[in-house]
């Protein structure tokens, strides 16, 4: 077995707005394993192809954004997020908001797109160990991960919470919007042909509905035995 393969990797996978990336920042703090948001690697994408232009037809363009993509996740004390640099440039904010969000979930259908991103996230799995939060962490990016995690929780709820850390970060947004974009997210994410958002089939389900952040974090942490 290479040393790859033994290096604990614990996989968060859910649908938009459930907590994954604030629940994989607390666990990577914790464990000091290191952490990959994969949805901000979709963001990041989908914010280079707007701001240059790119057709999302254009392969050779795309395979060449994707290959020189340098990401770097930096997490802060104080808040619940992480701040995502692309080329030592914070890019947090231009790439947390509603419109990233959907352009992610629509370039996120395209097979080629998430075969270049596939490599980058691999990439993540380093020694100590590796927190991976996203859609397809345990089906598709990670399917030997040592553990497994499938968040859930009402749309209702998931739309608040999105409200709430829109607010936090000043974004004006209004819950009937943010729902309605959960929605259709929700609805591209499960339904696309490639690596959809599917629970893994050794994965734990864990509803976060009617749970506290901290609630979620015990349970998680007793899953990896920490
Ligand atoms: O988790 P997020 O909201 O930052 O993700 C943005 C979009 O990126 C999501 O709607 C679909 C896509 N994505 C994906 O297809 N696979 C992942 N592992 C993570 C995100």
């Amino acid at each position: 077995m290479s040393l790859k393969n033994e290096i604990p990797i614990l996989t968060i996978d859910g649908p938009s707005g459930v907590g994954k990336g604030t629940i994989a920042k607390i666990i990577a703090q914790k464990t000091k394993w290191n952490l990959l948001d994969s949805g901000a690697i979709y963001r990041i994408f989908a914010f280079l192809i707007d701001s240059n232009n790119i057709n999302i037809k254009d392969l050779p363009a795309l395979e060449k954004i994707a290959k020189n993509i340098n990401i770097k996740f930096v997490a802060k004390k104080n808040s619940d997020l992480v701040d995502i640099y692309l080329d030592n440039n914070d890019i947090s904010s231009a790439i947390r908001n509603e419109k990233i969000g959907i352009l992610a979930s629509k370039i996120a259908v395209i097979p080629e797109i998430r075969k270049y991103l596939l490599i980058i996230q691999k990439n993540f799995i380093k020694e100590p160990g590796l927190v991976a939060d996203g859609r397809d962490m345990g089906t598709t990016v990670f399917p030997n991960a040592k553990f497994k995690i499938f968040l859930t929780a009402t749309e209702t709820i998931r739309a608040n919470r999105r409200l709430k850390q829109l607010q936090k970060q000043n974004i004006k947004s209004i819950i009937s919007d943010v729902l309605k974009g959960i929605k259709e997210r929700d609805e591209r994410d499960y339904s696309r042909k490639h690596s959809p958002l599917k629970q893994a089939q050794d994965a734990l389900i864990v509803d976060t509905t009617d749970l506290t952040i901290n609630e979620v974090v015990a349970k998680v942490m007793k899953i990896i035995e920490f």
